[in-house]
């Protein structure tokens, strides 16, 4: 069974004043810290091993929430440390070269929420890589993906928080590869804002023709800002309503 890797650094500059007091990941989403909603998603997808890449002042606060992870059904939970808190998603990553043991693994950011169920794309992946996508009324906030324009389920490139977005889709933080990941992480250089981003991967793949693409199914939001993170808090509110 393929093994999983939450990314859960950063600061969280875009959520200050509450992330002065603990890491982005733990804030409330509803009735539960943030970061159990990528571990659900993990878990239901059949993935029993887990390592969380943490950064910034407060990586400590993780173990006194998850512990172990039983609660959570994880088999096995792991840590690792990043020293550059600003040093960008696939550096985050990086990290998680070891834990791989040269075998696909599964990618999700820590501030993603979804109720879908992945586990048939978990099944069935093989190799290169995979992005889930979700249709978004602002897709400038996100990467987006630009589609051939004879073949429209083909990705060309994906575009990291355009100006102007060429399709409505959003690239959600959600991803499969395989180990050829850490190949292309050591090949990339910090993009403009300084970080090493997840977006200069996935074009790895996408020129090397082995990136795939399915649509997301179900409600799909991150809450990295207050807006969303408030939207995010509302959805699962009323989903636990019933
Ligand atoms: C990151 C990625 C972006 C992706 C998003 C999904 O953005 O860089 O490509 O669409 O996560 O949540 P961030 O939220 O870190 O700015």
């Amino acid at each position: 069974m393929m093994k999983g890797v939450i990314l859960a650094g950063g600061l969280g500059t875009r959520l200050y004043p509450l992330t002065y007091a603990t890491n982005k990941h733990l804030l409330p989403v509803y009735d539960k810290p943030m970061i159990f909603y990528p571990m659900e998603t993990l878990v239901r997808a059949g993935i029993e091993e887990i390592l969380i890449v943490t950064s910034g002042p407060h990586v400590g606060h993780f173990l006194r929430v998850l512990k172990n992870g039983k609660e959570l059904g994880v088999k096995h939970l792991e840590y690792a440390y990043q020293e550059k808190p600003d040093g960008g998603i696939a550096d985050a990553l990086a990290l998680a070269e070891d834990f791989a043991d040269e075998k696909p693994i599964t990618v999700i950011l820590g501030d993603n929420t979804t109720d879908a169920d992945i586990t048939g794309a978990v099944k069935r992946f093989v190799d290169g890589a995979m992005v889930f996508l979700k249709e978004v009324s602002d897709p400038e906030r996100f990467g987006v993906p630009v589609f051939d324009g004879k073949d429209p389920k083909k990705i060309v490139e994906i575009e990291e928080k355009p100006k102007e977005s060429k399709s409505k889709y959003a690239v959600t933080g959600l991803y499969l590869y395989d180990n050829k990941v850490f190949d292309y992480i050591k090949k990339s250089k910090p993009s403009a804002r300084g970080e090493l981003e997840i977006t200069d991967i996935n074009n790895w793949y996408v020129r090397a023709g082995t990136m795939r693409w399915v649509e997301l199914k179900g409600f799909w939001s991150d809450a990295g800002t207050f807006q969303s993170l408030f939207l995010a808090s509302e959805y699962w509110a009323k989903k636990s309503r019933g």
